[in-house]
């Protein structure tokens, strides 16, 4: 916390208020890393054993719900996404999208509470519940090693530039923009971790600091509290917004979930 702190008072040192935008710098796509890179050896080698790698746990819950009959008899998720049916393979990787239903950005749990919903008349699943963290999982999974690309033109592109201000405004009690740790200070250490460049590729993940698994709005929640300002709403429109700009930022890298985290 200590660190947290000095690094605090050293980069508000560089001017600005609460509320202002720090300067927007940029990360050369040349040097476009995952987080992975700065990880332990032994984090990085549990992440690559599909055996050991506890996020596999949630993968395998959620393909055994995706192809359950539920309770009331709709039908299964598999019964309208197979091989040769609305394949999913790929898709969490273009993803978040624009919903041509409510004219909103969706995210992958937000597709699938909206398939549950629209296509077998259940309800939503909870943020965070073992059930909505699996199914987002085993969807992501499907994309392990697809390179990130989103569309952010036409109405995607409003949220575009929210979550990219977002990202530059300087917010919190430390009055820091993710900017400042993750384009600035990427490669330093904090806290006993070396701060990466911010990407979403490795979510949903097993943080071991959780001791559990959970999604990216669950990480970005964390960094909003690491900097003392309010963290939002699980699927709120800004993380969603967030989520898309990360995405456009991280463009070509590969997605990774499950992924393992410190
Ligand atoms: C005080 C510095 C700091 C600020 C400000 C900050 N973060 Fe982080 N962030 C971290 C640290 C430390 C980690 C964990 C190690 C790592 O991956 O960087 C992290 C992790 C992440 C990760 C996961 C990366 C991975 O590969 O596991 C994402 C995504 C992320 N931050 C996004 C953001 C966003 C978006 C904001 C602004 C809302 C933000 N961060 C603000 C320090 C910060
Ligand atoms: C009755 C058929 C049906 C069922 C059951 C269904 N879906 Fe869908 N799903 C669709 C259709 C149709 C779309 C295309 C968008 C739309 O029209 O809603 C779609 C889209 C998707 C997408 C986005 C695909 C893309 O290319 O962007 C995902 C991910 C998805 N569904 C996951 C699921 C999951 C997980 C379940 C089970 C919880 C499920 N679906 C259940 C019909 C279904």
């Amino acid at each position: 916390m200590r660190r947290l702190v000095a690094l605090a008072l050293l980069l508000s040192a560089c001017g600005g208020q609460s509320g202002e935008y720090a300067q927007q710098s940029q990360i050369p796509p040349e040097a476009i890393q995952s987080g992975y890179t700065f990880l332990q050896p032994e984090t990085q080698a549990l992440q690559d054993d599909d055996f050991a790698n506890p996020g596999f746990l949630w993968v395998d819950k959620g393909e055994t719900l995706f192809n359950q009959i539920p309770e009331t008899g709709a039908p299964a998720c598999a019964s309208c996404h197979a091989a040769d049916n609305r394949p999913l393979s790929g898709v969490a990787a273009h993803y978040p999208v624009m919903d041509e239903e409510t004219g909103k950005l969706m995210n992958i749990e937000a597709r699938i509470n909206a398939c549950r919903e629209r296509h077998q008349d259940l309800a939503p699943l909870d943020h965070e519940s073992d059930a909505l963290l699996g199914l987002t999982a085993y969807v992501a999974s499907l994309a392990r090693g697809v390179p990130i690309s989103v569309n952010i033109d036409g109405p995607a592109r409003n949220y575009y530039e929210a979550g990219k201000d977002y990202f530059f405004l300087r917010k919190g009690q430390f009055n820091l923009a993710c900017s400042q740790c993750h384009n600035d200070n990427w490669g330093k250490k904090l806290r006993g971790d070396t701060i990466s460049q911010g990407h979403g590729n490795a979510f949903p993940a097993y943080r071991m600091e959780w001791q559990t698994f959970g999604s990216l709005h669950r990480r970005l929640r964390d960094c909003d509290s690491g900097i003392r300002a309010e963290p939002l709403d699980y699927g709120s429109a800004t993380y969603m917004a967030v989520e898309l700009y990360l995405a456009k930022r991280a463009e070509g890298l590969a997605m990774e979930s499950p992924g393992v985290r410190r």
